[in-house]
């Protein structure tokens, strides 16, 4: 472990509450290109950073583990770093990343592939308040592979870009938990039939 991270951990827990909006700024132009550089340099070490990231996940905030089927029974964390299923959904994760990085400059094609995403996440029961703890391990996972191309403004970029993708997740995780109230819902009980019946 022995990663210290200020601001996306602390932000999650007091700023992501389910059910509060929390429009994070898109990363500024500076940014993106250090982000994509970086990701040059990542990208051949993906599997690896997919692992590290949620075996650290797991340690550091154990309540997530709860949240996956397949990895909630695994006591020794340890085992989890040989798991073919993590090395699976590390990678998907990653490839998410990869995609994001690559629309960074096309802020509408990401904001609709993270609300998107933030939807799925309702249906496996992962709430935003969690998102930030990923982008926090997902830096502490890629330092050293950075070693001395690591800067404070790289850091800073990485974080501007987590919580941006975290905050339109968030964004569709809410959507998509409203649109489910609205369908259990009897018709005459549904908020936007009322105010039409006015
Ligand atoms: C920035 C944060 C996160 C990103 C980018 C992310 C990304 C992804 C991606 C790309 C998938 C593959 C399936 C799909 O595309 O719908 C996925 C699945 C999943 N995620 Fe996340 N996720 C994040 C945070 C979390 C957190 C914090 C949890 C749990 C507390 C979680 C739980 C799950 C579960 C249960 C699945 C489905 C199981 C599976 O695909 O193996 N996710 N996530």
């Amino acid at each position: 472990m022995g990663c210290a991270i200020s601001g996306l951990a602390t932000k999650s827990e007091f700023a992501l509450k389910d059910g509060e909006e929390d429009a994070a700024a898109h990363p500024s132009e500076e940014q993106i290109q250090i982000i994509k550089d970086s990701w040059k340099v990542i990208r051949d070490d993906i599997a690896k950073v997919g692992i590290i990231m949620f075996v650290r996940l797991f340690e550091t905030h154990p309540e997530c583990k709860d949240v996956f089927f397949l990895f909630r029974d695994v006591e020794d964390l340890e085992r989890l770093r040989t798991n073919r299923e993590l090395r699976a959904h590390g990678l998907r994760v990653m490839s998410f990343i990869e995609k994001s990085v690559a629309r960074l400059d096309q802020p509408e094609r990401l904001e609709a592939l993270a609300v998107e995403l933030g939807k799925s996440h309702y249906h496996y029961n992962a709430p935003p308040k969690y998102y930030n703890y990923v982008g926090a391990e997902f830096i502490c996972a890629v330092r050293p592979i950075l070693k001395e191309k690591w800067t404070a403004e790289l850091e800073e970029a990485w974080k501007a870009t987590f919580q941006y993708v975290s905050s339109l997740m968030q964004q569709g995780y809410q959507e998509e938990s409203l649109r489910q109230r609205n369908l259990t819902m009897s018709p005459k009980d549904r908020p936007d039939k009322r105010s039409t019946a006015l």
